[in-house]
């Protein structure tokens, strides 16, 4: 039986530990934050639903204490601070930065051989800065973005041609951003393809939708959304502990694949135990891949703030 972690005990590390103990694969998970109680607090509430909806996982929570951690088998970064109306992703990367960066080492010290996944924003940049951090294989640290920002068109689809989400397929590459870019040719409505089914107009505006579907959230709530991204999240711990081999579309480290190198970027992968255990190259056309350039040159001007910060020397 396996053990998760999840830093970050606010709106989305809660809710993925929500969803984690609710699929009943594991034997524990630790959430941890930096406020004093949270996590316990947060923790002790979760846990109290198991007998309501019959499950064993058993959700614990701590203040800082990362031995509570040790051995993990995948770790979830949520700490970090979400972003408010008239703010980008990208706005958060000073604070962010150093979260992520101090909670890295800490999960590699208790957690050598642990998985990551990340979600703290600005998420591309994020993830780089916990793989530099952690110093381990790039098939072991990964971001999500992809699974949440497919879902919101997917649901956007499912709503426009009133059918269940269930049947709706898609991909969607790129940074998690408004240059994210989603492949209507690789869109499906139970097999079928969505250009047949929907007018090329609807179809475009739920493409810029789903573009800024993240925003239109936080404007109606002031700060960004919980339960999509944390149930997003523990779909992929999902498929690692279970060994699933799904694919998803996960924000990897490239290195060639569509011939961009050293970026991370959401990409569709193969994802099992091993974390990503083959990145997938789809035969893009030319519009598609000069759409995925754009948005990974506008990763690439983030990290390289990163890089200017020297946060890992
Ligand atoms: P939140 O403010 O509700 O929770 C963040 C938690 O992190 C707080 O409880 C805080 O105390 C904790 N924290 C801060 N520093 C910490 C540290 N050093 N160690 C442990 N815990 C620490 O924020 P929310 O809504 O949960 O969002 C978390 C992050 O996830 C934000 O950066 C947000 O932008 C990002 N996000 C990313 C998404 C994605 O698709 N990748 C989707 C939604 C949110
Ligand atoms: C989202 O897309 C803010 O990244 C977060 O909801």
């Amino acid at each position: 039986m396996s053990k998760v972690s999840v830093i970050g005990a606010g709106n989305v590390g809660a809710t993925c530990a929500d969803v984690l103990a609710h699929q009943d694969v594991l034997k524990e998970v630790i959430l941890l934050d930096i406020k004093e109680g949270v996590a316990q607090g947060k923790a002790l509430d979760i846990w109290q639903t198991a007998p309501i909806n019959y499950y064993s996982t058993k959700t614990r929570g701590v203040t800082n204490d990362y031995a509570a951690t040790a051995g993990s088998d995948v770790v979830v970064i949520t700490s970090g601070v979400p972003r408010k109306p008239g703010m980008s992703r990208d706005d958060l990367i000073s604070t962010n930065a150093g979260i992520v960066k101090g909670v890295t080492e800490n999960v590699i010290k208790h957690s050598p051989d642990a998985i990551i996944v990340v979600v703290a924003n600005p998420l591309d940049v994020m993830t780089y800065c916990s793989y530099l951090t952690a110093g381990v294989d790039s098939s072991k640290v990964f971001g999500m973005a992809g699974i949440l920002d497919t879902a919101r068109y997917r649901a956007f689809l499912a709503e426009a041609l009133n059918v269940s989400p269930k049947d709706i397929q898609a991909v969607l590459m790129g940074g998690h951003g408004d240059t994210m870019v989603p492949l209507p040719r690789y869109t499906t409505v139970g097999g079928i393809p969505v250009t047949e089914m929907i007018a090329p107009d609807a179809l475009e505006a739920i493409v810029q939708r789903t573009k800024t579907g993240g925003g239109e959230i936080v404007n109606l709530l002031g700060t960004s959304a919980w339960y999509a991204p944390g149930a997003a999240a523990a779909q992929m711990v999902e498929a690692i502990i279970k060994d699933e081999q799904r694919i998803f579309p996960v924000c990897a480290w490239l290195t060639g694949e569509y011939g961009l190198n050293d970026v991370f970027l959401g990409v569709p992968v193969k994802l099992g135990r091993n974390g990503i255990e083959q990145i997938i190259e789809l035969k893009l056309n030319a519009e598609e891949m000069a759409l995925l350039k754009t948005s990974a040159g506008h990763v690439k001007e983030v990290m390289n703030v990163l890089d200017g910060m020297n946060i890992s020397a």
